[in-house]
């Protein structure tokens, strides 16, 4: 599991309660993962105790449900809404396209969920976030059945990643839904991140990927210069 660097949580702040300010009254929102959703999970708790009036919010982990119910956000599923108005999630990259490497918190699986189903997804980041190519600093997250640990290892490997077991304060990391993380460097970045996502969905035993691509409207990215919409 990467680090949560708190230096940029002020930046992290500004882009999620920007973001907050795109809800609507009687929206499904889709709420995502990690710091920067954190941020924006508390700002829009804010603006329902303000009067707001959500139908509910479909979070991506349980970490993000426990924090929007314990605030008073009315949560849903995917049961009850198929459609999701507008999905908010953070990002691990942003590359010029709004192509993301997602999953450094371990989510990206319900996180592809909920944002495959949203009208809209909006990511939010502060701007060390954004890259010119993906995957230069930050490995593509993998998540993959146990069972097939082994050979889907190998066969990520003879697609040029170096493959890392995700562990967690010592031990192997566990997904929500019982799977592994593999974290597939690729040290010269990610030229082409389609015809890489193609090849390692191919592999019988990878259940999604970290790559997030052309599902990302706009972006909202907060830095020292202030808040500013990529879109
Ligand atoms: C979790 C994610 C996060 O959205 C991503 O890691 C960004 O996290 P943070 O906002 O803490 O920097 O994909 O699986």
């Amino acid at each position: 599991m990467k680090r949560h660097d708190i230096q940029q949580d002020p930046w992290k702040q500004a882009a999620g309660e920007a973001a907050a300010q795109l809800v609507e009254n009687d929206m499904v929102i889709g709420l995502g993962t990690g710091s920067t959703a954190n941020f924006l999970i508390q700002a829009l708790a804010r603006r329902i105790q303000a009067g707001l009036h959500i139908v509910g919010a479909i979070p991506s982990s349980e970490t993000s449900k426990t924090l929007a119910s314990n605030l008073g956000i009315p949560i849903t599923t995917l049961d009850e809404h198929q459609e999701i108005d507008l999905c908010i999630d953070g990002a691990d990259e942003i590359d010029p396209q709004l192509q993301l490497i997602k999953g450094g918190g371990g989510a990206l699986l319900r996180e592809k969920i909920v944002a495959t189903a949203s009208r809209r997804f909006v990511v939010i980041a502060d701007e060390s976030k954004l890259v010119e190519r993906l995957g230069l600093h930050f490995p593509v997250p993998v998540e993959v059945i146990p069972f097939a640990a082994t050979p889907v290892r190998r066969q990520l490997e003879a697609l040029g990643a170096s493959v890392q077991l995700r562990q967690h304060e010592g031990k192997v990391f566990i997904s929500e839904n019982h799977n592994l993380i593999f974290d597939c460097s690729f040290p010269q970045g990610i030229s082409n991140p389609a015809e890489l996502d193609a090849h390692m969905q191919q592999i019988v035993g990878v259940v999604e990927t970290g790559l997030f691509l052309h599902m990302a409207q706009s972006a909202i990215v907060a830095g020292p210069t202030g808040v500013k919409t990529i879109s």
